[in-house]
Formats: structure tokens, sequence, C-alpha cells
């Protein structure tokens, strides 16, 4: 079912639109979740961000999303749906700010003059070896003008870097739009083609050395972009290519988060 018809739900202010999409996904009926419905806050209290961190969430500042939707799709192409989402919000805010540097960093950080601007959480819940509902969320610093000083070196805002304020409304609209259309594709397709180019030309370290950090082994290499599966190619230093499963994995430049 397209997507173009979801229901908008805000509230003032909500634990997580995450976790307010879950419930959701728990009690709706199955027709407006396949219809979708996106839960905005302009406020989280526990705002979550992935490997369990915490996604500062202060009041009326910027963009804290989820969309809720029942994808037919294998289990196991779920995860490609964050990066079909990473492309929206990128070209989304392209859109919205004009000549500003937006990168992303695979699979899934938004990236603005060479800091996180954006990042995307996706939950998926089965009913037995079925999606039952996927949940994409996404916050996206807008307004914000100072950050904690755990994150100041490598956050920032549209607001920050574009001296100038943002309407939150008409970014979430940008970004939905681009999201039905990549999200088209890649439903007609199967598979993350329809978009892979236009991700590659925003990947942030593209043709770069980058160091891959796996659970107990680390090692460099040069990235090469997304393959149709959404994995990152890699090419070792003995010219080999490697494609790298996000999971555990996180890819960094060799002096720090880019
Ligand atoms: C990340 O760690 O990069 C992912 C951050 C995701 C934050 C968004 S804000 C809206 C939605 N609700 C949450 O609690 N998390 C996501």
């Amino acid at each position: 079912m397209k997507l173009e018809k979801l229901d908008w739900f805000w509230c003032k202010e909500t634990e997580s639109t995450n976790l307010s999409a879950k419930k959701a996904g728990e009690y709706e009926d199955e027709k407006s979740i396949a219809r979708g419905m996106l839960f905005v806050a302009d406020k989280q209290t526990a705002g979550v961000g992935r490997r369990g961190r915490i996604w500062e969430s202060p009041e009326g500042e910027n963009v804290y999303m989820s969309l809720l939707f029942k994808p037919e799709i294998e289990p196991e192409k779920a995860p490609m749906l964050t990066l079909v989402m990473a492309a929206a919000v990128a070209k989304g805010l392209k859109r919205v700010c004009e000549k500003a540097l937006i990168q992303i960093k695979w699979p899934n950080d938004i990236i603005l003059n060479k800091k996180k601007v954006c990042g995307i959480l996706t939950e998926m819940v089965l009913d037995g070896s079925a999606i039952k509902y996927v949940v994409i969320g996404v916050g996206i610093n807008v307004n914000q003008k100072r950050f904690s000083q755990e994150l100041e070196d490598k956050a920032t805002s549209l607001a920050l870097e574009l001296s100038r304020e943002f309407d939150r409304k008409s970014i979430i609209s940008s970004v939905l739009e681009e999201f039905y259309k990549y999200y088209d594709g890649f439903l007609c397709t199967g598979d993350l083609s329809y978009l892979q180019e236009t991700y590659n030309q925003m990947l942030v370290n593209r043709d770069e050395q980058v160091v891959i950090h796996e659970p107990g082994n680390e090692y460099k290499a040069v990235a090469i972009g997304i393959n149709e599966q959404g994995e990152l190619v890699v090419e070792l230093p003995d010219g080999t290519r490697q494609n790298i499963y996000a999971g555990e994995v996180s890819v960094r430049g060799v002096y720090g988060y880019l």
C-alpha cells in the first residue's frame, strides 16, 4: 500500500516517538498500520538513539518523528529501510537548505558541514516469521543552538550552520515526500538499486580511507560505496573488495568520527 495517505499524530511531549509508534503498532487496527502513521513530538523525555544511547530532545527546537507502517517485504530486507530513510532525509534537507553540504555517513547518520545533524533508529516487530510492523524514528537537529559538552564537537543543527531558523513542518513534509519516492523504488526493485547512485553521491568519505571497527578487530580500507543490498563496499590494501554489513560494525574516518 502507498504511504502517501498516512495519518499524522502530534503531541507536546512524549517519552519517545518510537515508543508511541510501537504502542500503536500493538493496538491499532491493521488498516491504519498499513496506511501508515506518523508520530511527531515537540519534546521527548526519553529519546533513544542507536546502541541504547540517549537522544537529546529539547522542547520546541527539533524534529522528533517516527513512522509506523507495515512493508510487504521479507524481514531480512528491513535494515535497508534505514538507508531508504537516510537518502530521503539527506535529499529532503538539501531541498530546504539549498547550498548546504549535506552528506550521509553510512549507514544512516546525516552530516551537515562535517557534523551530525540527524540520526535514524529503525525497529522491527515480527509476527512469527513475517513483519508485523516497522518503526523508523528520525531525529533532526533543526533550531537547537546549544549541545551538551559531550556532543558539541560532533553534533550540529540547521540553524547553527545556516544562521537562520527553519520551519519544522516544512522539513517533515520535504523528508516524507522524498521517502515516498525512494520507498516506492525500493518496493519495485526489492533492493536499493533505485537510490544507490544518489546515496553514493552523498556518501561522506567516499573513495577515502576509513577505519572499520568490528568487535575485537579494526582495519583500514577505502570506502567505495553501497551495493544494492545497502552493504558498504570497501577496498582493502591488497586491492580485494569486501562488503560490510552494518550490524555490529562501525566505520569512521582515519582521524575520528568522520
Ligand atoms: C541515532 O542514534 O543516531 C539514532 C537517533 C534517533 C532519534 C530519533 S528522535 C525520534 C525517534 N524517537 C526516539 O526515541 N528516537 C528516534
